[in-house]
């Protein structure tokens, strides 16, 4: 057996550990050995790229070298990064690797056209040669799109450049222009390949990327990590075809429908039409200011209340949020579960697909606290049941449970589904101020009349309840 086909028996091992990954990550309980699967296909894979150049006697000892240095460089600044990462952080953190593999896909394609141009045709001629051309080209438009655009997206979920939508006069005309000038620019360059092309589509992608984010509000940014994720895994596809390697085009691809296809549910969940979102907010009109001012006057219950509340309530529902997250107060929300669950209280959590600040954060914090996975329901399975709830513990959640998405058109929210909280009995909000949530917006829910708001750290709050609980009586309802 040829060490070229020993690689390419690796590669597949590799693809199907990467599609069992996929498979295992889509279920709470089958998340950690998807995990697993993914770190061996990865391992696999980087020993069938590495193995044979380390015995091809063609492939210098100083390549092997930056190769190797590179890996252990490389992985050691990764594992530094993902160690020290808070969990609020981690969108930020995955825009700027999403960054790499678009800059990555940009110097395949540079390196792939510098290449062939030095070789004269070499080992290309006739249509291959245009095919590879028209490859140079998509890739570095892919690559550079998604580089200066997850860069935008770092700096908006990082607040370091405000998250509101550029709006540019005419900033669909310029999109479009963008696209077209791509278009015109590969045909020409696959007719006649010429540097200035290349330099041209280069900066053009590079400004379209990062025109394409910045017009993309705040309130669409989850989509946006997201489709940008996607995006990086089409760079990878063209960086597979310029580099000729199987396993990157695979690998690419599953990463690149994946991340189109939570795009499109993350769209579904917030309202939102994909094409629009995906075109930078193309057709999305600016939103109304809707209504921000007072609404009433807010309440406020104690912490013996709200444990004296829980002590008479038979069902339960919590619904946590990106408070929950910064306040790191899955811990005492899952010691609160499971007391009031020793005394037969029916307790169920509520996950919005957008509450916090990933896709899925608030299942990953109530796994970490060992909260039982099948009390742990998706927004569609628990919106009907509010209305036969008793209490609704709404733990540092805002725009998630915001009435006005359903009810005041003039929103910035209207038309984004939300978990119908207000249905219950009793809610209490924990949180610290009356101030908004991440879409800058006024929640009438604090406001209502079987609502109060529990001031505080979310942690500190939910400890002291779990510290009084044993000791409290059933009171009548806020109402
Ligand atoms: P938000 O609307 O962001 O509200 C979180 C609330 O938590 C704030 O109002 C804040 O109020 C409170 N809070 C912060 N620290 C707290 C602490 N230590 N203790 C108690 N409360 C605390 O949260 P949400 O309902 O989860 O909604 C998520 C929002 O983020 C949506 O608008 C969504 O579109 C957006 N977003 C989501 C994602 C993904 S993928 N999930 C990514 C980016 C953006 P106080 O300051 O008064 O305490």
């Amino acid at each position: 057996m040829t060490a070229a086909s020993i690689a390419t028996a690796a590669y597949l091992v590799a693809t199907l550990l990467f599609i069992l990954s996929l498979a295992g990550l889509s279920k709470h309980e089958t998340a950690r050995q998807g995990w697993t699967y993914g770190v061996v296909g990865m391992a696999v894979a980087l020993a069938a790229t590495i193995g044979p150049t380390v015995h091809d006697s063609s492939v210098r000892g100083t390549t092997v070298l930056v190769l190797a240095t590179s890996i252990v460089v490389g992985g050691a600044i990764g594992l530094w990064r993902a160690r020290i990462v808070r969990m609020t952080a981690m969108p930020e953190l995955i825009a700027m690797l999403h960054s790499f593999v678009g800059l990555a896909a940009v110097l395949v394609g540079w390196a792939s056209y510098i290449e062939v141009e030095h070789q004269g045709l070499g080992g290309f001629a006739g249509s291959l040669l245009r095919i590879h051309h028209a490859e140079v080209f998509i890739g570095i438009f892919i690559g550079a799109v998604t580089f200066t655009g997850s860069i935008v997206a770092n700096l908006k979920l990082s607040a370091k450049i405000k998250s509101a939508p550029l709006v540019l006069p005419g900033k669909n005309i310029l999109n479009l222009v963008s696209l077209f000038a791509f278009v015109i620019l590969t045909v020409l360059f696959v007719i006649h390949p010429a540097l200035w092309s290349i330099i041209a589509v280069t900066v053009i992608a590079l400004l379209f990327g990062w025109h394409l984010v910045a017009s993309i509000g705040g309130g669409d940014m989850p989509v946006v990590v997201s489709m940008l994720n996607s995006y990086s895994g089409w760079a990878a596809v063209a960086s597979g075809f310029l580099l000729d390697n199987d396993l990157l085009i695979v690998t690419g691809a599953l990463v690149g429908s994946s991340g189109a296809y939570l795009s499109y549910i993350m769209c579904k969940a917030m309202n939102r039409s994909f094409v629009s979102v995906i075109a930078g907010g193309f057709g999305i009109e600016a939103p109304g200011g809707g209504n921000d001012g007072e609404q009433g006057e807010h309440r406020e219950v104690s912490v013996d209340e709200t444990a004296a509340l829980l002590a008479g309530a038979s069902r339960v529902v919590i619904t946590p949020g990106y408070g929950m997250a910064v306040a790191q107060a899955q811990y005492p929300v899952a010691e609160l579960t499971r007391i009031l669950r020793d005394r037969g209280v029916d307790v169920r959590f509520g996950i919005h697909p957008v509450a916090g600040r990933l896709p899925g954060h608030m299942n990953v914090l109530l796994a970490e606290a060992k909260v039982p996975y099948d009390i742990v329901l998706e927004m569609d399975e628990i919106n009907d049941d509010f209305a036969d709830t008793d209490v609704v513990l709404v733990i540092g959640a805002n725009d998630t449970v915001n009435p006005a998405a359903t009810e005041d058109p003039d929103s910035p929210i209207a038309g984004m589904p939300v978990l119908r909280v207000w249905e219950a009995t009793n809610v209490v909000v924990f949180k610290r101020s009356m101030a908004s949530g991440y879409a800058g917006v006024q929640n009438p829910l604090f406001f209502r009349e079987n609502a109060a708001m529990l001031f505080g750290d979310a942690k500190t709050r939910g400890d002291e309840i779990v510290a009084v609980l044993g000791a409290v009586r059933a009171v009548p309802a806020f109402a």
